[in-house]
């Protein structure tokens, strides 16, 4: 039996044409051969996904097994994790393609090896697209994640042992920004700057007292648990007063960015990392972005050969289709959504009598503290008796938090993966309802059972793009 069969071909019909654009009537047949019906709650999948399953069906049925439970786990849960999205049909399928067959060491017209006219082709169209959506004149799309990129833009901005002020990952940072078994914190002299003890924003004076007194070489701003808007100018000013280096990294805000819907770090940042699967809504990569090419040269050669081999020109193919669907209309909307879907879901969950750090959310997430609901809730209770009733979600210290890291007193909840689905405003009250209900049942069988059952159903209403 097969988890990703569906009940009935309206309900796939339908889900399907507004996501694909594809006349589903002439495949019909095809496609009951191969799905056929299994639960009330399954949800349809498109075309190929379903092709890929019946591929495996025959050539690997252990892994068709665990890709189908993912895809129905995916496809029947609420997914809250700030960082993760749901990539469209065509960005999904671009990843799975021949590209994946071929050695691409170097760049565009300078490749180490043989047969690399489309390579070419593609990563080309992928730095054009990105260049165009961020407003800046250089980027890399070959770094394979985040934290890559950022091992680049520091190999390219400093020498080993060079002074980096950055905010730590307790404080809403990232690893890779500075922690001590990191890259970052192994080869570089790492100062701090923290958030304000009592708003929990970031104190522009503060850190400009620090840079002064430390003299880091490079400063970053961006952040991992951060819900309220950067200035990047005024982290300019401060970089400039010390002779520092600005680096930015946008890895969760880059859609919101590249829309507008957040200010952009051009032209005040050196270099500006992201990755490419959080607000972006592309495959799961990196990109490093610069205006200036003295830099943009350097970052070139740390990524490969500095830090990298062959890339992966397969993502690279993904990331040129999520491009150019960034450079849609639609995904401003989109990103717009996002923000009204993040405020809603925090003036619930404080109306639930829940404390967001901050006070609220001018972006995509948001931080909030289990506490005042309830002084003996913690993260990590909470993480698993959402999952168990179908909301993922992760538990994230809040600023200042008594608890450690792998406890926390807090959760960080994000909007992009449900506004992908469609949820607006009204489905975020909904949402806090249900996140309510179980933290105060305390994973209760009878609660977080009859909770699993609604998500189920409402998920049905909300269908994935793949
Ligand atoms: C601010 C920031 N930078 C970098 C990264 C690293 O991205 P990746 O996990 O793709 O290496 C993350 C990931 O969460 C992040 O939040």
């Amino acid at each position: 039996m097969r988890p990703w069969g569906v009940d009935s071909e309206s309900m796939r019909f339908t889900a399907y044409e507004p996501w694909c654009g594809v006349d589903w009537g002439g495949h019909a047949a095809t496609i009951n051969r191969m799905t056929p019906a299994t639960s009330a709650h399954a949800t349809p999948l498109d075309e190929l996904s379903q092709g890929l399953l019946a591929m495996l069906h025959e050539a690997d049925p252990e892994v068709e097994r665990i890709l189908a439970a993912e895809a129905d786990r995916q496809a029947t849960t609420l997914e809250l994790i700030a960082s993760e999205n749901h990539v469209s049909a065509a960005v999904m399928h671009a990843v799975g393609s021949w590209m994946t067959n071929k050695y691409a060491e170097g760049y565009p017209g300078k490749r180490y090896y043989g047969g690399c006219q489309f390579h070419d082709q593609v990563e080309d169209l992928a730095r054009e697209r990105a260049k165009k959506l961020f407003g800046c004149k250089f980027a890399n799309v070959q770094p394979h994640c985040g934290a890559n990129a950022n091992i680049a833009a520091f190999m390219a901005l400093l020498n080993p042992g060079e002074r980096v002020l950055s905010l730590p990952i307790k404080s809403g940072g990232h690893l890779s920004h500075g922690l001590k078994p990191n890259f970052s914190g192994t080869f570089y002299d790492i100062v701090e700057y923290g958030l304000d003890p009592k708003t929990e924003l970031l104190d522009y004076d503060v850190i400009e007292k620090i840079a002064l007194e430390t003299k880091p070489r490079l400063i970053i701003c961006g952040y991992s648990a951060y819900s309220r808007v950067i200035d990047f100018a005024r982290f300019r000013a401060i970089a400039d007063k010390v002779g520092a280096f600005l680096m930015a990294d946008i890895a969760h805000i880059a859609g919101l960015v590249a829309t507008g819907v957040h200010p952009s770090p051009f032209p005040h940042a050196h270099v500006v990392t992201t990755t490419t699967h959080k607000t972006l809504r592309g495959p799961r990569g990196g990109l490093i972005l610069s205006n200036d090419e003295e830099i943009a040269t350097k970052l070139d050669r740390k990524v490969f050969p500095g830090s990298q081999g062959g890339p992966l020109m397969h993502v690279i193919a993904g990331k040129a289709v999520a491009f150019g669907e960034a450079l849609q209309p639609s995904f401003k909307t989109y990103s717009q959504q996002v923000v009204a879907n993040a405020k809603a879901l925090a003036a619930a969950m404080q109306a639930h009598g829940y404390r967001l750090c901050t006070g609220g959310t001018d972006n995509h997430l948001m931080l909030v503290d289990l506490r005042p609901r309830d002084p003996n809730l913690t993260g990590a209770d909470a993480e698993k008796w959402l999952e168990a009733a179908g909301i993922i979600v992760n538990k994230n210290g809040i600023p200042n938090d008594p608890r450690p890291p792998m406890v926390t007193s807090g959760l960080r909840l994000g909007t992009p993966a449900l506004t992908t689905r469609g949820l607006k405003e009204a489905e975020m009250k909904q949402v806090a309802a249900w996140l309510d209900r179980v933290m105060v049942g305390k994973g209760d069988a009878v609660v977080t059972a009859a909770v699993r059952e609604e998500i189920r159903d409402f998920c049905g209403r909300f269908p994935l793009p793949h």
